[in-house]
Order: C-alpha cells, then structure tokens, then sequence
C-alpha cells in the first residue's frame, strides 16, 4: 500500500532492513515491563526514530522500540507513548502507530493506567476495553493524508475486535485472571478529573477514565489493524490523593497479571 504519511513513509525506509512485525504493542504508564522480555533483533530510543513528536520524551523517560519475538510471535514493542498533554496532536500521539504499520504489524495492543469510575471495577484489575469515547475534542485523522486512497471517515463500531476480545476473555479465564470488561473515556489531561467530572463521566456510560489510547486506536482503526485494548485500573478516578507517581507505581505493582496475559494472548493472534 502506498502511504502519504511521513511517518510510515519515513519508517518504512529507515526500518527496512528490520524484520517485518505481525502486532504492536503499545504499554502505558508502568507497563512497559514486557518489553524487557523480548527476544530483541532491533531496538532505538523513540528520539532516534523518523518523525518522533515530543522529543521522545515520555513523562520524563526516555521512550524505546523493542523489535523481536515475544512468546513466538513478532512484536514491535513501544516502551512509553506519546501523549497529546505534551502539547502534540492526536495525529502525533497516534506516531506509534503510524511507526507500527511502517513495520507491517496487522494488530495493536495497546494497554494504558486508567482511573476506575463506579464501584464495579477493582483498583490494579485488568478491563478489556470493549469502546471508548473520544473526549479529547480531536483524532488523528485531521489533517491525515493516510494511506493513498483511503477513507478519512473511519467507521468505528467494533473498533475493539470482538474476536480479538473473545480470546483476550477465553485466555484470560484459563489463566485464572480476573478480565472485566468496560467502556474508556479519553480526557486531555494531564490533570487528573474533578469529581463533578467523573459523575458526568460515568452519566456518559464510561467505566474508566485516560489521557492515552484514543488517538492510537482511531489511527489503527484507519490504517485497517485490528485492535485489542487492555485497562490497568491503578485508581479510583477523582480520588483523594492520586497523583501521577502513585498511579506509575500501581501500575507496576500490577504488572504481573499483564505480563503472563499479553504473552498467552499472542499466540492466539
Ligand atoms: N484519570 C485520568 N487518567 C488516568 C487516571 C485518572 O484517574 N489514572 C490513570 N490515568
């Protein structure tokens, strides 16, 4: 497919020489430990990559590509994100993505720390996404070419693969991990909500709250992947006392159901 996106244009030329990929992952805040746990054949900071918003700075680490194989499968990991709170577009938040299909990946996973809101949800569980509502005022396909010939005007029902969903629950259910299932709503940020907000949020039929995954779904959507998304509750949204340190360290604290999901799920894939 001919692109007239710099991005994957540019990735495609200065990644060539990689290994194509069959999924993406994308970690959120505290979940990039998987990426330690693949086989790498190529990795780069995001800095050194084509057309890199934000200086590849992801909340004041460094962001990395891991190319290889994780439990057999190959995998373009991306340690960190790209946040629109970093003053970029949703179109340069979706660079993962765009980088992603540069490499040929058909999949995105991508995970994220999300506030719960309600009381049906529990603190360091794990939500399948099953949509999401798009808050933020605006999607990376303004001012998209995308792919040569494509169709700005994505639908977007089933943006989050029932069959990708199906095995992601199936998976989950043989390993003993507790999945939920819930609808996420992308904020701006970086603040986190007033409670005002987080009653209006769940009015709106959201289950949890972030400032992430949106934008890259939208873009996925657009580039003709499918898409599996994975929550981390790692707080009650409008909490007391939550702040960006306690939410990166929940986040870690419940990696490990994460980890021994992701890899079973690829296989499945
Ligand atoms: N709100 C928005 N984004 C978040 C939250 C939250 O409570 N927790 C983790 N990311």
């Amino acid at each position: 497919m001919k692109h007239t996106d710099l991005a994957i244009d540019r990735a495609g030329t200065v990644l060539a020489s990689v290994e194509p990929v069959d999924v993406a992952l994308v970690f959120g805040s505290g979940l990039s430990a998987l990426a330690d746990e693949v086989e790498t054949d190529f990795t780069a900071p995001f800095a050194d990559l084509p057309e890199c918003p934000g200086g590849g700075e992801v909340a004041g680490h460094a962001g990395r590509l891991v190319v290889g194989r994780l439990a057999g499968t190959r995998v373009a990991a991306f340690a960190g994100r790209v946040h629109r709170y970093q003053g970029l577009s949703a179109r340069e938040a979706a660079w993962p993505v765009r980088v992603a299909a540069a490499l040929g990946a058909g999949t995105v996973v991508v995970t994220n720390a999300a506030g719960g809101i309600g009381s049906r949800l529990t603190t360091g569980g794990l939500v399948l996404i099953t949509d999401h509502i798009n808050l933020t005022g605006d999607s990376p396909l303004v001012g998209w070419p995308g792919p040569a010939g494509g169709n700005p005007f994505v639908p977007m029902s089933d943006a989050y693969d029932p069959r990708l969903r199906a095995i992601a629950a199936d998976v989950a259910g043989e390993l003993g991990i507790g999945l939920a299932e819930g609808v996420y709503a992308a904020v701006l940020g970086p603040n986190y909500e007033t409670p005002a907000e987080v009653r209006a949020l769940e009015t709106l039929g959201a289950d949890m709250v972030g400032m992430s995954t949106v934008p890259e779904v939208i873009a996925a959507r657009a580039l003709g992947m499918r898409v599996l998304g994975i929550s981390l509750v790692t707080n009650v949204a409008a909490g007391a006392h939550i702040s960006h340190d306690e939410v990166l360290a929940a986040g870690q604290a419940a990696t490990g159901d994460l980890v021994r999901l992701l890899p079973a799920i690829l296989g499945h894939l």
